[in-house]
């Protein structure tokens, strides 16, 4: 009996100090989840007393000391007191995020009057725009259209157009080599051999594209563009070639601008004449675009030599022919008043969106 009294006065005393630590535990929990001002801070507290490795659990811990009787009371204090504290973590959880909901909501303002921010425009490569001008006009002149492969044999960039192997007049035109038999061809004359080989005449051909020449200062790129025009007939002399130039410069330029032919020298022509435009910019009165001469060069033409028909099967005795090869930079160059040829391959959107359309 003794012994029982004395056990009940313990268990009392134990089950005393549980309930004031836990009521400790409780009241300081409350404070603190009532002060806290985010539901982040809120969450944090909430972790520190009924998580895992929280305050509770460690008042839970004590317990295990306590006998078989006294643990279901200590138990149910424990349980009582995590779950006002949990109802009372609900409803200031809610307070707080619809408070922060608010805040929210009055910072974010949202006018949906506003004028969108506009998507840039691309625009067309002043390099594409002349490409594309030049083939029309060529088009309207009764030229079809051909283009070829950028590694081109050396046969067809050099040898059928009269150039042999180890020939001086390589040197007009450095390239970079593939390998022993092809290259990145230099013009788009190749164009020529393909044409004559795969086609039958009378023919009138335009062939646009990008060209390789190993020589880079301020007015050479290794990389430009030419478009190569080919005319094969019987009977085409100087004075059709001429009369085609003339007509398509007048209509790429504006009528009024006269054209020059300066006796020149090409493997695959003969004759062969260098082509002059009068300035676009200064109408021919000199000026710092065409170093005050009045005339700018816009490329290489001449009567296709009879080698080169020859060579791929045309007999130079039945047909003639001539053939033109400009620079489509050097046009460009010229057509917009452009004074320096890098900024075609520099990609700076203010010169390019000058040529938008
Ligand atoms: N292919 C020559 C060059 O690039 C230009 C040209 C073409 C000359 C056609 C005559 C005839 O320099």
């Amino acid at each position: 009996m003794t012994l029982y009294l004395r056990k009940t006065s313990k268990s009392l005393n134990i089950s005393l100090m549980l309930q004031a630590k836990i009521d400790s535990i409780r009241s300081e929990a409350e404070s603190a989840f009532q002060a806290a001002s985010t539901s982040r801070d809120l969450y944090e507290l909430k972790v520190k007393f009924l998580g895992k490795t929280g305050s509770f659990q460690a008042v839970m811990k004590e317990m295990a000391s306590l006998s078989v009787a006294e643990k279901p009371l200590a138990g149910k204090l424990v349980n009582e007191a995590k779950q006002a504290l949990e109802a009372l973590y609900q409803s200031c959880e809610s307070a707080l995020k619809t408070r922060e909901l608010e805040e929210k909501l009055k910072s974010e303002v949202l006018d949906l009057t506003l004028p969108g921010v506009p998507a840039g425009r691309g625009a067309q490569h002043p390099v594409s725009l002349v490409t594309e001008e030049i083939s029309m006009i060529l088009s309207r002149m009764g030229y079809s259209i051909r283009t070829g492969p950028l590694v081109e044999t050396d046969r067809n960039n050099f040898e059928g157009l009269n150039v042999p192997k180890d020939h001086p007049a390589r040197d007009m035109q450095d390239t970079f080599y593939i390998d022993e038999t092809h290259v990145l061809r230099t013009h788009t004359s190749p164009i020529q051999v393909r044409t004559f080989e795969n086609e039958k005449p009378p023919l009138r051909i335009a062939a646009p594209g990008s060209v390789f020449r190993s020589d880079s200062d301020v007015s050479h790129s290794p990389n430009f563009h030419q478009i190569e025009g080919i005319c094969v007939d019987r009977k085409v002399s100087m004075a059709e070639l001429k009369g085609t130039i003339t007509y398509f410069v007048g209509e790429f330029f504006g009528k009024g601008l006269k054209t020059r032919f300066r006796p020149s020298f090409f493997p695959f022509t003969e004759p062969s004449a260098e082509v002059d435009c009068q300035c676009a910019v200064c109408k021919g009165k000199g000026c710092r675009m065409c170093s005050d001469t009045g005339w700018v060069e816009i490329g290489g033409s001449g009567l296709i030599h009879p080698n080169v028909l020859s060579y791929s099967g045309l007999d130079p005795k039945e047909w003639q022919g001539f053939a033109f090869g400009f620079g489509i930079e050097r046009m460009a160059i010229i057509k917009y008043g452009i004074d320096d040829i890098r900024l075609f391959s520099e990609n700076n959107v203010r010169f390019l969106e000058q040529f938008s359309v």
